[in-house]
């Protein structure tokens, strides 16, 4: 297959507002040992996206410095020792950055195939929140058959994913959102109730909706003002899951409450997980998760496409919020 020399992608000029961002263009990445070159045909804007940007999150030293950590497309060369997939395969894929381009390298092991009837953009909307919603509420949290999650953000990419997979492995789902709007999309995704944390407590909504006992557990992204309560809406033995700190990560908790009631506290940042931790996530996805969105009972939920020269609009509207689901970027290679 002839490749092109170059490619466009989109560089920022440095950490500020998504005006820093603008297409460029340079030469292609090329495929290491064990990587395939994907040209990439859409990619996911995610919120680890926006705080990389602002200069909050910098890349892992070995990451590319270009945006983008998740895509879908189509392989194009392979690096060596690779016999998987093959060129010519249609992939997503979970990257190390670099997504935010004409053309993307990623371990082959990281790579997915796409689902049943899905299109680039679905299968591109799939990686990074699949790849996390498995490694902290099913494999760290161990959500299991029958048990209850309460998730915050219940309409981010992320809450919209720990939904429909939560309803599907394991049991009852609660949720919280920041419009009636988006309480509704939670539950039309299969939450039994959602609460609109702006007008009402959650922490009383649980325990109302749970008489009192709690759930097993809570998937957090909002961090320290949610802590004690997330502590409190637990049952025993329940787990809080910590994926992100929007509004601090500073907290004083009481040891003997923990003791009591057998709590966990635990969490993680996929990002800097070593390339066989992913595979591994990527291996149980494959067997685990595929076949029901081959089935069609989990989906992810578009909000909006834009081109990736719209990638400024496209992070201004992450930032706004209004967004239910995802948010992505078609590339035209
Ligand atoms: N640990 C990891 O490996 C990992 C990986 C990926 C993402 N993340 C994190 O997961 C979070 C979601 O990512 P995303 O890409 O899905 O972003 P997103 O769609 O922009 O979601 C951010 C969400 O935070 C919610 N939120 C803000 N304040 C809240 C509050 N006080 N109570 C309840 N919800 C609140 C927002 O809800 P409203 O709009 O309704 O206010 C919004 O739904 C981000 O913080 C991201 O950094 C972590």
């Amino acid at each position: 297959m002839s490749l092109p020399a170059s490619m466009r992608y989109i560089a920022a000029t440095g950490p500020g507002g998504p005006e820093v961002m603008a297409v460029q263009t340079g030469p292609l990445p090329q495929p290491a040992a064990g990587q395939v070159l994907v040209r990439v045909q859409a990619a996911g804007v995610n919120r680890p996206d926006v705080a990389q940007r602002e200069g909050k999150y910098p890349p892992p030293p070995d990451a590319s410095p270009v945006l983008g950590l998740e895509i879908a497309g189509e392989v194009v060369a392979l690096g060596a020792g690779v016999a998987a997939p093959a060129v010519g395969s249609k992939v997503c894929a979970l990257v190390h950055g670099g997504g935010y381009a004409e053309y993307c390298t990623v371990a082959a092991a990281h790579c997915l195939p796409w689902p049943q009837g899905y299109d680039a953009v679905r299968a591109a909307a799939l990686p990074e929140t699949y790849f996390t919603v498995w490694a902290n509420v099913f494999q760290l949290g161990r959500l299991g058959r029958g048990e209850s999650l309460l998730v915050h953000g219940g309409s981010s990419g992320i809450g919209v994913t720990a939904i429909q997979l939560a309803h599907e492995f394991a049991g009852t789902v609660y949720a919280t959102a920041g419009s009636a709007e988006k309480c509704a999309a939670c539950e039309t995704l299969g939450a039994a109730r959602a609460i609109n944390y702006r007008s009402e407590d959650f922490e009383a909504a649980i325990r109302e909706a749970t008489g009192g006992r709690g759930v097993d557990q809570v998937l957090d992204m909002v961090g320290a003002p949610y802590f004690q309560k997330n502590l409190r809406c637990l049952a025993m033995d329940g787990r809080l899951v910590e994926i992100a700190a929007q509004q601090g990560s500073k907290v004083e908790f009481d040891i003997f409450g923990v003791m009591r009631r057998r709590i966990v506290i635990t969490g993680s940042m996929l990002r800097p997980r070593s390339p066989a931790e992913k595979a591994a996530i990527a291996a149980d996805l494959r067997k685990t998760v595929w076949p029901v969105l081959d089935a069609g009972r989990c989906a992810p939920v578009i909000h909006q496409v834009f081109a990736l020269e719209q990638v400024v609009q496209a992070h201004a509207l992450m930032e706004s919020s209004a967004h239910i689901g995802k948010i992505m970027l078609t590339v035209a290679a």
